[in-house]
């Protein structure tokens, strides 16, 4: 997204608009007041105003009102989704206290799935380097599941592989229920609320454990993050079926034992054990 932006007030004209847009090489101009998003005023606009003679009247009268605006903390799959549903060029972007603090057009989709794709090439590639290791002698399996942020379609893998690495391994049913939801929960939170991360699996003859490091944000208060129903998650993570605030509370409840490491700012760390003996 675009943040160094250009925009206009409502009272000035189409022409110093037009100005403006050659100025800036740009296309589209939002019209804001008090960093209020008021409206667009798009290369189409100025065509129609240059057509019809209202090239010198305000932008008010001429500005797209009803525009589709994209909010700062949305993943790019939804800005993606916007760009196949509505067919515009570019959407505003909002954040929370609905000023405009932005503009992404799908040349920023581009780039950024670029270096997405980029990134996921170089993880992928690590990853494959570390596929799951087996040592029959010490009896230890050990895997690493790399974790995306927001990535719903892949969410889930990691913890369906725990359950069936341990079914081929002639786990009880209670025991593989216990450890999929434990790895569920903690690959999702890895998904919905940090920067993305890497979940492991280990099992050794005494114990399974699983664990998830992150990259970031960190939570403030864990002790506050352990209680059942507290949750950040926010309106469009709830609108996917996630932000209960019951996650760590069923890992807790689930596994033997639980160890949660964070701070505001810092990477998260949660390793949970299930014993063997
Ligand atoms: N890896 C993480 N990074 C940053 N914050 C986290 C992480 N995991 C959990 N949290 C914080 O702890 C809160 C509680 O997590 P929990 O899993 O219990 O609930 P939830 O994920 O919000 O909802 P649910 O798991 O029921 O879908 C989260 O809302 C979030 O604020
Ligand atoms: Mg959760």
């Amino acid at each position: 997204m675009s943040s160094d932006l250009v925009t206009a007030a409502k009272t000035e004209t189409l022409r110093t608009i037009q100005h403006r847009m050659k100025e800036a090489s740009i296309t589209g101009v939002p019209i804001v007041e008090d960093k209020r998003l008021l409206g667009i005023i798009s290369m189409h606009d100025i065509l129609t105003a240059f057509d019809e003679g209202t090239i010198d009247e305000a932008a008010e009268s001429h500005m797209t009102r009803n525009i589709k605006v994209l909010e700062d903390d949305m993943p790019l799959s939804f800005a993606i989704s916007y760009f196949n549903k509505y067919l515009y060029g570019r959407f505003p972007v909002l954040n929370k206290n609905r000023e405009l603090c932005g503009i992404i057009t799908i040349r920023d989709i581009n780039t950024t799935l670029l270096r997405e794709v980029n990134r996921i090439v170089e993880e992928l590639e690590g990853e494959l380097k570390q596929d799951v290791s087996e040592d029959s002698d010490s009896g230890v399996i050990s895997f690493q599941h790399y974790v995306v942020r927001h990535d719903f379609e892949n969410a889930g893998r990691a913890s369906a592989d725990i359950k069936r690495i341990l079914k081929a391994h002639g786990f009880d049913p209670q025991t593989i229920r216990r450890a999929a939801v434990a790895s569920y929960e903690l690959e999702m939170n890895l998904v919905v609320h940090s920067h993305g991360g890497r979940l492991s699996f280990r099992m050794d003859p005494e114990k399974i454990e699983i664990r998830t490091i992150d990259t970031g944000p960190g939570i403030p208060d864990v002790d506050k993050a352990l209680e059942v129903g507290f949750s950040t998650a926010n309106e469009w993570i709830r609108s996917l079926g996630f932000g209960a605030g019951m996650g760590l509370a069923n890992v807790q409840r689930v596994v033997d034992d639980f160890f949660l490491k964070s701070a505001k700012g810092k990477k998260t760390d949660a390793t949970a054990i299930i014993k063997r003996l």
